[in-house]
C-alpha cells in the first residue's frame, strides 16, 4: 500500500528502510523521499516509521 502518493514509496518500502539501519522518520527520508513533496503523508508515515523501529527494537531484545 502505498504510504506517500507523490513519490510512490510504500509501507514496504519504509519497513525496507528501518529493517536496513533507519532509526528515525529523519534517517528513513535520508533514504527515501517521503513527505518531501504536498506533505500530507508525513503524519502517517512517522507513525509508521516509529511502529517498525519499536519492532525492530523488540525483535532485537527478545
Ligand atoms: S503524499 Fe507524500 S509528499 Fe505528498
Amino acid at each position: 500500500m502505498y504510504i506517500c502518493v507523490c513519490h510512490a514509496v510504500s509501507d514496504r518500502d519504509l519497513r525496507k528502510a528501518v529493517d536496513n539501519g533507519a532509526s528515525s522518520f529523519y534517517d528513513v527520508q535520508c533514504r527515501l523521499p517521503v513527505g518531501s513533496c504536498c506533505g500530507r503523508c508525513e503524519s502517517t508515515a512517522r507513525e509508521f516509521v516509529e511502529e517498525c523501529v519499536e519492532e525492530r527494537r523488540g525483535a532485537q531484545a527478545a
